[in-house]
């Protein structure tokens, strides 16, 4: 395993809140004026602990969030949903379906899915609806070798257009349509390896979730058992971290090294926060295979801004 640099910052402590993910950095008042030593004490504590946690940022709004987000790269929209705000902010708030109580890595139904999401809460509920995160590097280390070689040479196509009616049985109708009108108003599917290397720290990650719909060149029953044995490598409690949020806290991850999981289990109080991704890259496996982009043919342009995984140089199926 390759370790991310040791940055020192004078103000700035790291701390580990979990043995394999996540740490809390003190010290730091987050914003598109952070110094460059500070900025890159954040980025390597986010690579070598995968999620990082912040305190009492309430000074931040969309518009400094997005300052701070481009410090750590370019901020991409999602490729469906709609900004709240007109600004590369998404909103995740419960009241409008944004409950993600899926094992998931963001996006990664188009090639280049976002490197880093940076996620604030506005207003948290009074119990509940905590954020966990799997560390995709650790849980990949912790098969057996021979798991390991098969993994390296699978392939996974991931989708949106999953079966979200399944995945949400006390969804009402309506939140069915508007999923099904909003979330997959283009259906994309994109070829990734299951496991892809990562372009910052040279480890291995496992490129699994939600939106993996099968593994390329097995039946559907062989597909979804070894899905199954490899996705409960990463929800082993030992390789995940769980948060539980105040108003003002920021949590940044590194989405190609992570799963994460929103706990729906705050009956109806509002939970709102605010999510800016930034641009990845395209994955590439273990045998240098990229991801390949099946359907459409491009990324299309979202109303603002460039789209997660427009970056899709090379990407693109040549049939
Ligand atoms: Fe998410």
């Amino acid at each position: 395993m390759t370790s991310a640099p040791v940055v020192q910052s004078p103000t700035l402590t790291v701390q580990k809140v979990g043995g394999r993910i996540g740490a809390v950095i003190s010290g730091v008042r987050l914003g598109g004026d952070l110094d460059e030593v500070t900025v890159a004490a954040v980025r390597a504590a986010l690579l070598e602990h995968k999620v990082v946690f912040f305190r009492d940022q309430q000074h931040l709004d969309g518009e400094s969030h997005e300052a701070f987000a481009r410090l750590l790269g370019t901020p991409v929209a999602h490729p469906t949903v709609p900004s709240v705000d007109g600004r590369y902010a998404l909103g995740i708030d419960n009241e409008r379906g944004g409950r993600a109580n899926q094992w998931h890595t963001d996006v990664t139904f188009v090639p280049a899915y976002p490197a880093f999401s940076i996620l604030r809460a506005e207003v948290i509920p009074p119990y509940g609806g905590n954020t966990l995160w799997s560390n995709t590097a650790a849980a990949y280390r912790d098969l057996p070798e021979p798991l390991r070689t098969l993994a390296d040479s699978v392939r996974g196509v991931h989708t949106n257009d999953y079966d979200y009616a399944a995945t949400r049985p006390g969804a009402s109708s309506a939140a069915l349509e508007q999923h099904r009108k909003v979330f997959t108003a283009v259906t994309f599917q994109t070829e990734h390896p299951v496991v892809r290397v990562h372009p910052e720290t040279g480890e291995r990650t496992l490129i699994l979730g939600n939106f993996l719909q099968k593994l390329s060149g097995f039946r559907a029953a062989d597909s979804r058992a070894l899905i199954g044995v490899l996705q409960s490598h990463v929800e082993r409690p030992e390789n995940t971290v769980r948060w539980q949020w105040r108003a003002g806290d920021v949590a940044i991850w590194d989405n190609r090294a992570t799963q994460h999981y929103g706990v729906d289990d705050s009956d109806d109080h509002e939970r709102t926060l605010r999510r800016v991704t930034i641009d990845g890259d395209v994955p590439v496996g273990v045998d240098g295979r990229r991801s390949v982009l099946l359907a459409p043919e491009s990324v299309p342009e979202p109303g603002h801004g460039i789209a997660s995984g427009a970056s899709t140089d090379g990407a693109v199926a040549e049939a």
